[in-house]
């Protein structure tokens, strides 16, 4: 996409035949990501139709918005609740678990054979356990919700088809299901998990109720995994595509932490966001009218040559490499960042130093998505 964004960039805030603004300038995302003029919910879009669930359907049960589309207050007050669980610390904490994780899915890659996907054998298995011990969910439900936040990331796209929206409503109702149960079974019964950790957190006499936190959950668990996978496939792909970066991070480990930002930045896993205006405002000099969403190009905005040198070279050790807007900016700035980039450094280190001679063995194949840019299949082999 990236010579697409460079013309879209060079024409300022332009707007496309389907009627939104687009912006590939990282001056103007930043402009637009900041501005609370600019909202996140769909309500303030011109011709805005709520959605109708039938009767006995979990998701009528939950509130009109998540963390990612609700507005201040609303987002304010639910933001501070789950940053009160889901704590630097916390976090941070996770890290020998992960490792362990990590090194036993390579054991197991390495014993089937030289072979292998990287991302059915690693990148996607790795984050989805991280989750599913965060919330506290049954390994052997591991598998259902892996295939179910397959699905339901199909409707962060702009045009799916009619049968692959039937498709993923039918997993995002079985998944809602699966976490209202979820939730009233650890309401009764508290384990260590982040999820009774979510419930037992009050502030001033204030607590997230069972469909808050059904809600939470849900985009926790999709925003968690469908994201970071591809932070480690794409990742993965840059670096072996760039032959002497890899070789690089083998010898020197201790600029994987740093090169994890340079590769959110080079091919980041979220291309776009995007912001409705909720009255007529100025954004360097063009007029958007209130109920018409802009669209923010994530990858552009990090291709930038006004931010980034050479923008379309991958560069370990970039200086700059952290103005990225991979995880946006302002009150929607991604909660989990910390977690993705912990998660992101624990398999780029576990990668380099058990197979520094990995190589691609075919050509990797790009899943068909327009937001979340990723790996279907990449085609390794690993050689010590
Ligand atoms: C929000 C990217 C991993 C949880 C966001 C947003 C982006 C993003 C771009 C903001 C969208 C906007 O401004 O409209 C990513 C990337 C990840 C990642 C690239 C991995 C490489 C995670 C993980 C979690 C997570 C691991 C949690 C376990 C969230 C949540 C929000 C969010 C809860 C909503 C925050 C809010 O609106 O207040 N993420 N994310 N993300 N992300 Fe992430």
């Amino acid at each position: 996409p990236y010579p697409l964004y460079e013309d879209i960039r060079r024409r300022g805030l332009v707007r496309s035949s389907l009627g939104p603004w687009v912006t590939a300038s990282h001056a103007t995302a930043e402009t637009v990501l900041r501005d609370r003029r600019f909202s996140s919910s769909p309500v303030h879009q011109r011709g805005y139709q709520p959605p109708s669930f039938p009767l006995g359907d979990p998701r009528a049960e939950l509130p009109a918005g998540d963390l990612l589309t609700l507005d201040p207050p609303d987002h304010t007050r639910i933001r501070r609740l789950v940053s009160g669980a889901f704590t630097p610390r916390a976090i941070a904490g996770l890290e020998p678990w992960i490792r362990e994780r990590a090194v036993r899915l390579l054991d197991q890659a390495d014993a089937r054979g030289p072979e292998f996907n990287l991302i059915d054998a690693f990148a996607f298995p790795l984050p989805i356990a991280v989750i599913c011990h965060l919330l506290g969910v049954p390994a052997e439900d591991q598998d259902k919700f892996r295939a179910w936040g397959h699905d339901v990331v199909t409707t962060l796209e702009p045009q799916t088809s009619r049968a692959a929206r039937h498709h993923s409503q039918a997993s995002e109702i079985a998944l809602a299901g699966y976490l209202r149960d979820l939730v009233a079974k650890r309401r009764s019964d508290p384990d260590d998990s982040l999820l009774s950790a979510l419930i037992a957190v009050e502030e001033e006499g204030d607590s997230l109720t069972s469909a808050e936190l059904v809600s939470t959950a849900l985009l926790l668990l999709v925003a968690g995994f469908e994201t970071t996978v591809n932070l480690i496939g794409n990742g993965t792909v840059a670096l072996l595509g760039e032959r002497a970066q890899w070789d690089r991070l083998c010898k020197e480990p201790e600029l994987i932490s740093g090169a994890i930002e340079e590769l959110l930045r080079y091919d980041s896993p979220v291309q776009m966001t995007s912001r409705t205006a909720t009255e007529d405002l100025e954004v360097d000099g063009t007029v958007i009218r209130k109920g018409i969403p802009v669209i923010v190009s994530i990858g552009g905005a990090n291709r930038d040559p006004a931010i980034f040198a050479e923008p379309g070279r991958l560069m370990v050790d970039r200086p700059e490499a952290a103005r990225h807007l991979s995880f946006s900016l302002g009150i929607h700035h991604c909660l989990g960042a910390a977690l993705a980039r912990l998660e992101g450094r624990i398999a780029i280190e576990e990668l380099t130093s058990r197979f520094p001679g990995l190589a691609m063995a075919g050509t990797p194949v790009r899943r068909p998505l327009l937001v979340l840019r990723g790996f279907e299949t990449v085609p390794v082999r690993a050689a010590a």
